[in-house]
């Protein structure tokens, strides 16, 4: 079975399971890590930022971000990273793909290729209420690397509410494509919540559809769903 549940009284109780599987990985050697942004990785950097887990060997690839926003806008994912993480843990090195960029291919070519590169070693990710993981929308081929990408009405009802005027949410996006989290060595996926169940429903099923990105986790070899939901668990 290559994807394991583990099911979690809440987010505090996933933020310890989650900060001891981290130290048990940078014991073993991890250097490259994939982070995720969402209000679901909240408690998981809270708890990494209190702890004493030492990043300081370890490079970061961030799975997405809006296009246009830089890095002093608080909607950005590169605002919420230092925020919640990298203002209290330094890490040797962090990237996260750059929306302002002015030639927006070139940046995701450079990206990907610095991925290729890396080879992270174990990947964080949420999941979409419409089962997009990072955004990678339904729809996105399961052989897609780092790309630009349309938000879905779906994706942008639900990720508006962050944004002050939720009319200036953005709705284009960079983000690493299926193919690309799939080239992780093993992969970490939280999700918390009724509005979450339906997503992993999808991924219970057991069929691979490109209508739901989160059934491409079913050809990896490595995954771990961390989840509070009952009856989702085997
Ligand atoms: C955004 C991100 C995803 C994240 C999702 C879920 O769309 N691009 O990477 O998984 O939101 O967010 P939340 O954790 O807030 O439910």
């Amino acid at each position: 079975q290559n994807v394991r549940y583990v099911k979690v009284g809440g987010k505090e109780d996933a933020a310890t399971v989650v900060l001891e599987r981290m130290r048990q990985e940078l014991e073993g050697g991890l250097r490259v890590l994939g982070l995720a942004t969402g209000s679901t990785m909240i408690p998981i950097y809270e708890a990494w930022a209190k702890s004493d887990l030492d990043f300081t060997d370890v490079t970061s690839f961030n799975l997405d971000e809006y296009v246009g926003l830089s890095a002093d806008n608080p909607n950005s994912y590169a605002w919420f990273m230092n925020h919640h993480l990298f203002s209290h843990k330094p890490f040797k090195e962090t990237y996260i793909p750059d929306g302002t960029a002015d030639d927006l291919t070139a940046e995701c070519d450079e990206y990907e290729a610095l991925l290729r590169d890396a080879e992270i070693d174990l990947q964080f990710l949420g999941v979409g209420e419409n089962g997009h993981i990072a955004f990678n929308e339904p729809g996105t081929p399961f052989s897609s690397t780092t790309h630009l990408t349309e938000l879905t009405d779906s994706t942008l009802g639900v990720n508006s509410q962050y944004f002050e005027d939720e009319s200036a949410i953005p709705n284009t996006a960079l983000t690493m494509g299926i193919a690309s989290i799939l080239s992780s060595k093993k992969i970490i996926l939280l999700a918390f919540g009724e509005k979450k169940r339906f997503a992993l429903e999808q991924l219970l099923k057991g069929e691979a559809t490109t209508d739901y990105p989160i059934t491409a986790l079913l050809s990896h070899p490595d995954v771990t769903i961390v989840t509070d939901l009952e009856g989702i668990t085997d």
